[in-house]
């Protein structure tokens, strides 16, 4: 794989809020069709990058290309239409209370000009059955969903518009462990079915070693990027604690030596 392969490559990436430096000259490569895991310390700036990425948060130094197009700003991804290519589930991923679970798989509809309103409740009723969910939860509010489904709606969200890659930020965060796994196949099967190149952010070591391909690790605001084989030996002090600690012995005991 080289960078010409890439569907999002980020180069001498620098981000910073006031004084804090976020990102120090972070280089990263995501191929096409593979789950790509961002990992990292609470507050590393994984959120912060997936926003920069998304042209949220303004960048300092460095270039994003994301399917051929230099972005790095929300002019340049509005310009070359980009946001019809993704799909975003936001950490938190919040449904609109007040709005149906069909009326929120629609927002994103919403943004698309000449789409019918038969149409576009036509293709909700599609991801809600694509994320596992039956037709008589299209009419039902957030408050009468399990946090499981809750994030299967917000998923369904975020297939809307047949994106091509799917962010996902922490994802499986809050779930109980058996709801959790059931959303990892869920996701290895939307990746299957649908083409999908999916970038992760997550916490979860079984699902980093279940669903990933490659995984970046951000440490000293950069990114060390492999698979989980090669990062298990890898000696930065965090990488070795997080992969190694207790819980990193018990969710990835069959790959370690
Ligand atoms: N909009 C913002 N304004 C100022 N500081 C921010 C903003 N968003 C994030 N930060 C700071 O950037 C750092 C990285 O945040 P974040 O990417 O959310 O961490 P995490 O890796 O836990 O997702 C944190 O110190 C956070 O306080
Ligand atoms: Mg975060």
């Amino acid at each position: 794989m080289t960078e010409e392969n890439s569907i999002i490559s980020i180069k001498g990436l620098v981000t910073q809020f006031g004084k804090q430096v976020i990102h120090d000259h972070l280089d990263l490569n995501i191929y096409s069709h593979e789950i790509f895991g961002i990992v990292g310390g609470s507050g590393a700036g994984k959120s912060v990058l997936m926003a920069a990425i998304l042209g949220l948060i303004p960048i300092k130094y460095g270039t994003i290309t994301v399917l051929g197009k230099h972005v790095g700003s929300l002019e340049k991804i509005r310009k070359h239409n980009l946001q019809s290519h993704w799909g975003v589930l936001f950490q938190g991923g919040a449904l609109f209370s007040s709005l149906t679970v069909g009326e929120n798989i629609q927002i994103p509809m919403k943004d698309m000009e000449n789409m019918p309103e038969d149409l576009a409740r036509e293709l909700a009723f599609i991801k809600l059955k694509m994320v596992g969910l039956n037709e008589g939860d299209f009419f039902k509010y957030p408050s009468e969903l399990s946090g499981g489904m809750v994030k299967r709606v917000a998923l369904a969200r975020a297939l809307a518009i047949d994106p091509e890659i799917l962010f996902l930020d922490e994802p499986t965060a809050g779930l109980d462990p058996i709801s959790a796994a059931a959303f990892d196949d869920l996701i290895l099967t939307l990746r299957a079915n649908l083409n999908l190149t999916v970038v992760m952010v997550t916490h979860d070591l079984d699902s980093i070693s279940r669903l990933c391909d490659r995984i970046a690790v951000l440490v000293d605001k950069h990114a060390i990027v492999g698979t989980l084989k090669s990062l298990l030996n890898n000696k930065h002090p965090w990488i070795h604690e997080y992969f190694h600690g207790i819980r990193g012995q018990a969710a990835l005991s069959g790959l370690m030596e």
